[in-house]
């Protein structure tokens, strides 16, 4: 298992490119199984979730092909399986994303139940509750999901809370269905909105996407499209806090500045001077200690919790107190106690972490947990005084493209080290 060695007290200077964004690589390839044409995907981050995805879909049948830049093609008109095993779901949750596909266009779906998992329990109710109302027969036995269809039919779904795949999911299983779908309480994030274009593009009648009440008109089928991914909102996110937290000064090249108001109106607040343009991002911090802030997180365009851990970390050094309330995930603060041994003045109150900036941190070795944990450790580590060690770092790489490649561009003393190296 490889781990991250950073060497902190280097400010970040310098320019980067953005990747594509996950959380809708993700979605997209899976919505890829609601045609037999070829549907080709650019812009896709190299990432471990995205390798995951397109074992999952090979292992259904899917013909898989995919060039030095990323660009991902993909048929499925030789698809024989519509089964996502536990082993794969267990690793990467969003798996359960091909069960809407499946069920809409080959009427059936056998899909590992994710488990709980390091950021909460995240049960899968809604999607299987609005997959039941389009007329869908689910049965969860032995630890599957087991669900058969003939058509489905449209419905109107009021959903009970804000789920991000689960409005994906019964989004892309409403494409197909028969008459029209309303999901009301949808979510509004960019990365439905991606997917929602995705499928338009697609042949899909859809309204509504980026706003609460989404209608899906269903049709007989979709086609092939080639499709461009968005840029990742929480990588540039956690590049600007990188930023802000080591004083310096970048430049994002190829995101979206409209998708991050609520983070870069916190940056603000915590005293960097951000410019940007559609497509560029300036953050400047002038060797200046930020500004400790308060954040509640929710749903789009709420305050992301993706950028929680981040915002965490950044309070750690910051001058004055913060809190840091999280309000989507019930357990999302395993970075807490490493920022702790980091010499952090942070306690947990509920779901508030409440800090107190010291002026540095000091290096310790830390393991990751999650995704946004791991990419807490990475920018407290920047900071801190002598060499941290990330260890697990394989959720960072979940996430991150090419995490110490961009961060050295940017001046980081950062590397990677197989740990049989270090042991
Ligand atoms: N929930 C239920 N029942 C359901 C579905 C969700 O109770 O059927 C609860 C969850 O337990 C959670 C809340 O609803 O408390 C919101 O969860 P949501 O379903 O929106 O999360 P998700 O769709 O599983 C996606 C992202 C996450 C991101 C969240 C919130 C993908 C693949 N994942 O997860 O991304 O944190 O939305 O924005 O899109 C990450 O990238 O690090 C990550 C965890």
């Amino acid at each position: 298992m490889d781990k991250l060695i950073i060497q902190g007290g280097f400010p970040l200077h310098g320019e980067i490119n953005i990747s594509g964004a996950k959380n809708a690589a993700l979605p997209i390839l899976a919505a890829t199984l609601l045609t037999d044409e070829t549907v080709t995907v650019s812009n896709v981050p190299h990432l471990h979730d995205i390798t995951t995805t397109m074992g999952l879909l090979g292992r259904m049948g899917s013909e898989l092909t995919i060039d030095e830049r990323m660009n991902i093609e993909v048929n499925n008109h030789n698809l024989r399986d519509y089964f996502a095993p536990y082993e794969l779901v267990k690793t990467m949750r969003a798996s359960i994303l091909v069960l809407g596909p499946l069920l809409a266009h080959y009427g059936r779906a056998d899909v590992s139940l994710p488990g709980g998992c390091a950021i909460g329990s995240r049960p899968v109710n809604l999607h299987l509750d609005g997959l039941k109302s389009m007329g869908a027969e689910i049965h969860v036995e032995g630890g599957y999901i087991r669900a058969t269809a003939n058509r489905l039919r449209g419905a109107k779904l009021t959903m009970d809370l804000v789920t991000v795949t689960g409005t994906e999911n019964l989004m892309m299983a409403a494409t197909l269905a028969d008459g029209m779908t309303i999901i009301e309480n949808a979510a509004r994030e960019p990365e439905v909105v991606d997917l929602a274009r995705c499928l338009i593009q697609m042949g899909a009648k859809i309204e509504g996407a980026g706003t609460d009440t989404i209608f899906i008109h269903g049709v007989d089928k979709l086609h092939g499209t080639h499709y461009t991914i968005l840029p990742d909102r929480i990588e540039s996110g956690t590049y600007l806090v990188a930023a802000a937290m080591t004083g310096g000064s970048i430049k994002l090249k190829n995101t979206r500045p409209q998708l991050l108001d609520a983070v870069i109106a916190k940056l603000r607040e915590a005293g960097a001077e951000i410019s940007h343009d559609d497509t560029n991002i300036v953050l400047e911090m002038n060797n200046r200690r930020p500004e400790a802030v308060n954040v509640h997180t929710s749903p789009f365009p709420g305050f992301p919790t993706d950028m929680q851990a981040q915002f965490t970390a950044m309070n750690c050094i910051a001058k004055g107190s913060g809190t840091i309330t999280e309000n989507v995930f019930e357990n999302r603060f395993m970075h807490v106690q490493e920022l702790q041994r980091m010499g952090a003045r942070v306690r947990l109150e509920g779901n508030t972490a409440i800090s107190r900036g010291v002026k540095q941190l000091n290096s310790a070795p830390v393991m990751a947990t999650d995704l946004r944990a791991s990419a807490s450790l990475v920018l407290a580590g920047l900071v801190a005084k002598g060499s941290t060690v990330v260890d697990r770092i394989y959720h960072i790489d979940r996430g991150y493209e090419t995490i110490e490649e961009k961060l050295t561009l940017l001046g980081a003393k950062i590397k990677r080290v197989p740990s049989a190296l270090l042991n």
